[in-house]
């Protein structure tokens, strides 16, 4: 079970917050280009004109904005497929600074369009930063899990979330008009994710490679225990905690088959919930809101960047409630408040929206029965996590077949 609490060092901090400042860049990209939207579309009308001497058609316009937005979450879901083989290969430390890499280019293209005359550059940074997206957002987590003791793993894990929010915020302000959304300055504002990506390049070189990855990937027992050391700052702490790795490597088979993954309860459990969970995270409505609140609202008010600052601050100041909340409440709890909150949200959605015809009401219907179904299973399935081992949760999901403990593997990645 628990090993006893674990105090912040430097180590632990500096470490958490390096692999943060990846987040902070994908929240950064996912809000800055909401508002700007009208200013980035005559860039492509002009840049059309200038080539085809003729304007751009509504409909192309449409297509390739669409696609310039949608593009990241394309390649978001392509560099995922690389996360396990990054990860088990180099480690979560350096495949974190290595796909860092994918984002310092996605940047630079995205500055390079405006100068290039070319929306492909800009389309093309985005699937760039795309991959950086689907890499890190995997990546991180399991850094940040792994680094973490067991009483702080929900709270980091949240911190990750509170700079992902923070970066949209930051986003939003800067695609503001009065900001750097104008005609002079987009592409400059699209480029600024530069810092924080310098940023962890000076950090992140300086914090210890996870030490559950180097004991049980690597098997080197003395630089995963000097890594631990590094991040507990005490040895009585390292001693028990090194002793629950290698009870869990014991209980790791090192080849599972993909047929394994979708046969066995044990892993098809965690799978199904992970699947469940992000789907119903992802369909719920917050995605539309955060890439296209400016464009919907447009029509109806002319403030309408405005009320996309307030979403990404109310985002921001919920994300920082979970976080403070995490350890105390719980994260079943937390999750179920989440899913029927933004069922409700959706449910005044549709009735406002009929009043106002914004789009279709019964697209925020589709979003509430997504969120509906996210809560009860999440009320049904989800088991709690907090305050417990990797090794501990694992055992739950091999109870769930009944077969002797020392046969069963451990979902080595549980994120
Ligand atoms: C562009 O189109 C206009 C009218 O459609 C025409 O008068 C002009 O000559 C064209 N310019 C070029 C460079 O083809
Ligand atoms: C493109 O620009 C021209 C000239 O500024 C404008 O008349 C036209 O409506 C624009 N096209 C679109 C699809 O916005």
């Amino acid at each position: 079970m628990a090993s006893q609490e674990s105090h912040l060092t430097a180590t632990l901090v500096t470490s958490i917050l390096g692999a943060v400042i990846g987040s902070l860049q994908i929240g950064y990209h996912t809000g800055n280009i909401n508002a700007p939207a009208k200013i980035i579309e005559e860039f492509f009308n002009n840049t059309w004109r200038a080539r085809h001497n003729q304007s751009i058609s509504d409909h192309s316009l449409t297509f390739l904005w669409s696609l310039s937005v949608s593009i990241k979450d394309f390649g978001a879901l392509l560099g995922s497929l690389g996360v396990k083989y990054l990860a088990d290969s180099y480690g979560r430390r350096n495949s974190i600074l290595i796909v860092n890499g994918l984002s310092v280019v996605g940047a630079c293209l995205m500055f390079a369009s405006k100068a290039s005359e070319s929306f492909e550059v800009l389309i093309l940074g985005r699937l760039v930063f795309g991959l950086f997206c689907g890499l890190v957002m995997s990546l991180n987590p399991l850094y940040i899990q792994e680094v973490s003791p067991t009483n702080l793993r929900g709270a980091f894990a949240t911190l990750n979330q509170v700079s992902f929010a923070a970066g949209i915020l930051v986003g939003v302000v800067a695609g503001l008009e009065i900001v750097l959304g104008t005609e002079h300055d987009w592409a400059m504002m699209l480029s600024l994710s530069l810092i924080p990506a310098l940023t962890q390049y000076v950090i992140l070189p300086f914090c210890p490679e996870s030490p559950r990855y180097l004991l049980i990937n690597r098997q080197e027992e003395i630089k995963a225990k000097s890594a631990l050391l590094r991040l507990r700052g005490r040895a009585e702490n390292v001693f028990a905690e090194l002793e629950e790795m290698k009870e869990e490597a014991a209980h790791t088979q090192s080849r599972v088959t993909i047929q394994d993954f979708f046969k066995k309860r044990s892993y098809r459990q965690p799978i199904i919930i992970v699947l469940i969970v992000s789907l119903g995270s992802q369909l719920s409505g917050f995605n539309a809101i955060i890439n296209y609140s400016t464009k919907m609202f447009q029509a109806k008010f002319d403030q309408a960047k405005y009320l996309t600052l307030g979403v990404g601050a109310v985002n921001l100041t919920f994300t920082l409630v979970a976080f403070f909340l995490m350890e105390r409440a719980g994260r079943r709890r937390l999750l179920l408040t989440g899913f029927i909150s933004i069922a409700v949200c959706n449910l005044i959605m549709t009735v406002v929206d009929s009043v106002l015809k914004i789009c279709g009401a019964y697209v925020y219907l589709l979003f509430m029965i997504v969120a509906l179904l996210a809560f009860t299973f999440t009320w049904i399935r989800l088991p709690e996590t907090k305050g417990r081992t990797f090794d501990d949760i694992a055992e739950e999901f091999r109870g769930a077949e009944g077969i002797p403990l020392h046969n069963k593997t451990v979902f080595n990645t549980f994120t």
